[in-house]
């Protein structure tokens, strides 16, 4: 399954089973983790078999049950840290799908356990994304238009309605999805709306966009 492939099948899945991710599956996701934190310069960490996080009464309140993994997306302190956490991470869920896993991103419903993972002095933990094998592998839900969600100068090209759409099948916190796309040229403006979590939610959307739209027939203006 690609990456792409990945994109169009995945859904949020907040309820897991007890099934260990087998070590050499672990061992793959730390290579993405690896490469993502060499690209960018985050501090992303894998925290496996770790049940605390997902045991309190606010990822009660979300509906978590049986998390005992999760990516946990830190970064030093910084105005581009919320989407590149979102670019990046969403690269991490993706690639987890690929391997057979399931996800769910988490802004508010978790916990923080000290000793788990390290956050440096001048570093902020952004958010976290549970992993492992769901119960079921989560459900479509609703979607804007791509009217509501982008314009563009002229004719749109082939290349953006493609990024708009895999744009839209982006999850976002609360399904939001406030953020838009125009195109100017050869260039794309990407914005975040005001609201929870919206620029890592950008950084989500913007990921999906060169996926669908190609990276090669577009530059971020
Ligand atoms: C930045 C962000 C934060 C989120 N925070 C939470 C959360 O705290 N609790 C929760 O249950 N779901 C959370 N979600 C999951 C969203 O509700 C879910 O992704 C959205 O409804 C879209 O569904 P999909 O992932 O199946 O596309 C968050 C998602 C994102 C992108």
């Amino acid at each position: 399954m690609t990456l792409k492939e990945a994109m169009l099948v995945r859904h949020c899945v907040r309820e897991y089973t007890d099934r260990p991710i087998p070590d050499d599956i672990v061992a793959k996701l730390r290579n993405t983790v690896d490469e993502c934190n060499r690209e960018s310069g985050l501090s992303i960490q894998l925290v496996v078999d770790e049940p605390k996080a997902f045991d309190g009464i606010m990822a009660h309140y979300g509906k978590f049950s049986g998390v005992r993994n999760y990516v946990v997306l830190i970064g030093r302190k910084s105005p581009d840290l919320s989407e590149k956490c979102g670019y990046y991470g969403e690269k991490i869920v993706l690639t987890a799908q690929t391997l057979g896993l399931n996800s769910c991103w988490v802004g508010l419903t978790y916990s923080k356990v000290k000793g788990a993972y390290t956050v440096g002095k001048d570093e902020k933990l952004v958010l976290v994304i549970a992993l492992g094998y769901g119960k079921t592998q989560g459900l479509p839900r609703r979607t804007k238009f791509a009217e509501q969600v982008s314009a563009s100068e002229g004719e749109p090209s082939d290349w953006f309605v493609r990024g708009v759409d895999a744009a839209l099948n982006a999850p976002t916190a609360l399904n939001q999805q406030k953020f838009f796309f125009t195109q100017r040229g050869n260039g794309v403006e990407a914005r975040a709306g005001a609201g929870f979590f919206t620029k890592v939610d950008l950084g989500i959307a913007k990921f999906h966009f060169e996926l669908g739209a190609g990276k090669e027939n577009f530059e971020w203006i």
